[in-house]
């Protein structure tokens, strides 16, 4: 989809807000982000996830306007990034990886400093301020400076800093991480009330059953490059079989398990956990128990879910096996 295009009718369900074309980062020697291309649709949530280092934070500085790529081009709301950088991020919002916070100051200031910088007027000003307090449950925070503020605390002011502007586009680098679970669920509430909202939003989590239950689609980059895109549920379906037996057994003891069962068996390795993946998990429960009586080994049989496939696609080995 061209850019002309996108600006021509915002808000459209076809519409991409970021579209990055060949998009290349290097430091140095090191290349951050291979050749990445990216679309992220008016209204979805996207996720993109990775390893440490995979180069997440790197693609979404460059989303943002931070980081110069190297080569490719990125545009946001259909405008190139780099010639309208000011105009484009007063339409999003962002929390990158570490909090910015004004220290000497409490979180309402922080707040309002930052309203200011995207020039809201003082009744908007006052208005923002109160609801992103309530968004994030900060209301009780609100005068206590952010030096003082737990590291789950800042993490909420940074996020209600980013939400000042109303913005359409919100990115989020790990908003979760550190999070109680009862503000990890409101998270997501608040991610699913701005979506119900016609807003974008674009998060990079390492909790996949977070990304799994939250966006609408994934992309996996491991080494800088995307290594696949679609659905979680499209991902684990045409990726994995549809369940998962999880086994303590050291790799030598693996043939003695598995010997040659009649069935096709997707195996990953984690340690001294072997994962064997397969439609129905019955017929291989059999096939162990009449090898091993499992004596002191944890077995446990689940559906195949996101984070199977992220081992997968990020290079834990996966053997077929006749
Ligand atoms: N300013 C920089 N100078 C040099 N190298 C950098 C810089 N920023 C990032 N890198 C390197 O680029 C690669 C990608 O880093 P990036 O922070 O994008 O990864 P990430 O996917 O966000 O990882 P994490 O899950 O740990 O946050 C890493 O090898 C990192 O060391
Ligand atoms: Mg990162």
């Amino acid at each position: 989809m061209g850019a002309m295009a996108l600006s021509d009718s915002p808000g459209a369900p076809e519409t991409c807000v970021v579209e990055m074309r060949g998009v290349s980062k290097r430091f140095g020697e090191k290349l951050a982000v291979d050749t990445l291309d990216l679309e992220i649709p008016a209204g979805s949530c996207f996720g993109l996830l990775g390893s440490n280092g995979a180069g997440k934070t790197t693609a979404l500085r460059m989303i943002y306007g931070v980081t110069r790529p190297t080569s490719g081009s990125i545009h946001v709301f259909g405008s190139d990034v780099q010639r309208d950088p000011r105009g484009i991020r007063a339409r999003l919002g962002v929390t990158l990886q570490d909090n910015v916070l004004i220290e000497p100051l409490n979180t309402e200031e922080n707040l309002r400093v930052f309203g200011r910088y995207h020039l809201l007027d003082e009744s908007r000003l006052s208005q923002r301020i109160d609801r992103c307090l309530d968004l994030l449950e900060l209301r009780s925070h609100a005068r206590l400076p952010v030096s003082n503020l737990s590291g789950g605390f800042r993490r909420r002011v940074a996020i209600a800093m980013s939400l000042m502007n109303d913005p359409e586009l919100l990115i989020l680098d790990e908003p979760t991480t550190g999070l109680d679970p009862a503000l990890r669920l409101s998270l997501w509430s608040l991610v699913r009330e701005l979506q119900a909202q016609g807003k974008t939003v674009l998060i990079t989590t390492h909790y996949m059953e977070e990304a799994q239950r939250l966006c609408d689609r994934v992309a996996i980059m491991s080494g800088g490059h995307k290594i696949c895109e679609d659905s979680p549920r499209q991902l684990i379906e045409s990726r994995l079989a549809r369940e998962v037996v999880e086994i303590d057994c050291p790799p030598d003891r693996e043939i003695e398990l598995l010997g040659d069962y009649p069935g096709l068996l997707q195996r990953l390795r984690s340690g001294g956990r072997l994962l064997v993946y397969v439609d129905d998990a019955r017929p291989l429960l059999q096939w162990i128990r009449q090898r091993d009586d499992l004596e002191g080994r944890s077995l446990v049989v689940r559906p195949s879910n996101l984070e199977d496939v992220f081992l997968d696609a990020t290079g834990t080995a996966l053997e077929a096996s006749p």
